[in-house]
C-alpha cells in the first residue's frame, strides 16, 4: 500500500509556483500549475543538476544548469541537452495538504 507523506499545505502554493522539498531523503519539486499539482524528482537527467532554482513556464521545468526542459506532467524531455525523462512522483491533496507518494515507503 502506498505511503503518502506531507509535502506542504495547499494554501502555501500560488498558481504557477513550485517548491523544492526534501521528503524522507527524497528531493522533490512540487509544481502548482493550472489548478493541479505535479511532482518531479529534483534531479536533471542530463548531468544530475537540481531542477529547483530553474524557471518553470508553460508546464515545463527548465534546468538552471544547461537549459534542458521537461514536462512537469510526464517528466518527458522537451528540449536537450537531456535525453532521458525525469522521474515523476505521484501527488495528491488530502485534507488541505499536498502529499507525495514515498517511492521508498
Ligand atoms: S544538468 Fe540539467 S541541463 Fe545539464
Amino acid at each position: 500500500m502506498a505511503q503518502w507523506v506531507d509535502a506542504a499545505p495547499v494554501k502555501d502554493f500560488l498558481e504557477g509556483e513550485y517548491k523544492a522539498l526534501g521528503i524522507n531523503g527524497l528531493q522533490a519539486v512540487v509544481y502548482y500549475y493550472e489548478g493541479n499539482f505535479f511532482a518531479l524528482e529534483d534531479v536533471c537527467t542530463h548531468d544530475g543538476g537540481q531542477l529547483s532554482g530553474g524557471r518553470f513556464t508553460h508546464g515545463e521545468a527548465i534546468c538552471p544548469r544547461h537549459g534542458a526542459r521537461f514536462c512537469i506532467r510526464t517528466g518527458e524531455v522537451k528540449a536537450p541537452p537531456a535525453y532521458e525523462p525525469v522521474t515523476t512522483l505521484p501527488v495528491r491533496v488530502h485534507e488541505g495538504m499536498v502529499q507525495i507518494e514515498d517511492p521508498y515507503g
